[in-house]
């Protein structure tokens, strides 16, 4: 099984209560499982984790050194502000692949630029809980790559 992190930046632990008009009725704790269902049949294991503080956030970027081969990470607000994230992305040597539930280039002009886009294998926007199975279908595509690709 390939191990993979899956990681949730701040005000992600209320989703399902927090305008879900944006980003949708599911909570947290569901669209893990559904992220844990969805890793299995790719011979994908997840570890998730959310946090509302930056700090705690590196850290865990950086301990996935030492146990994960990708990330899927959704920075949330900090995305748009956090030069420290994207130094612990560009400083950890495993594919990151930045996911945001809300199509973030449709709202707000703050939400268009994303400080930690740059230095991700890619990002995924905008199809809601999905996108973390999307992140994850990508991190295999990179890890594995289909024969001829
Ligand atoms: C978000 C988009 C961000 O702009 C916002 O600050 C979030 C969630 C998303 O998943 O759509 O908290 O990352």
């Amino acid at each position: 099984m390939i191990p993979i992190l899956v990681l949730h930046g701040p005000n992600l632990n209320l989703l399902g209560l927090r305008e879900p008009q944006v980003y949708g009725r599911m909570t947290l704790e569901e669209i893990d499982r559904r992220v844990a269902q969805a890793a299995e049949p790719l011979g994908m294991q997840v570890r998730s984790l959310q946090s509302n503080h930056e700090g705690v956030l590196i850290d865990a970027l950086h301990e996935a050194r030492g146990w994960a081969q990708g990330v899927v990470f959704n920075p949330a607000a900090y995305t748009h502000t956090s030069v420290a994230l994207r130094d612990a992305i560009a400083a950890i040597d495993l594919p990151v692949v930045e996911v945001h539930l809300s199509n973030v280039h449709s709202r707000e002009t703050f939400r268009h630029t994303s400080m930690t886009a740059p230095v991700c294998a890619g990002s995924i926007a905008g199809f809601g809980w999905y996108v973390y199975v999307l992140g994850l279908h990508a991190l295999k595509e990179i890890l594995q790559p289909a024969a001829g690709a």
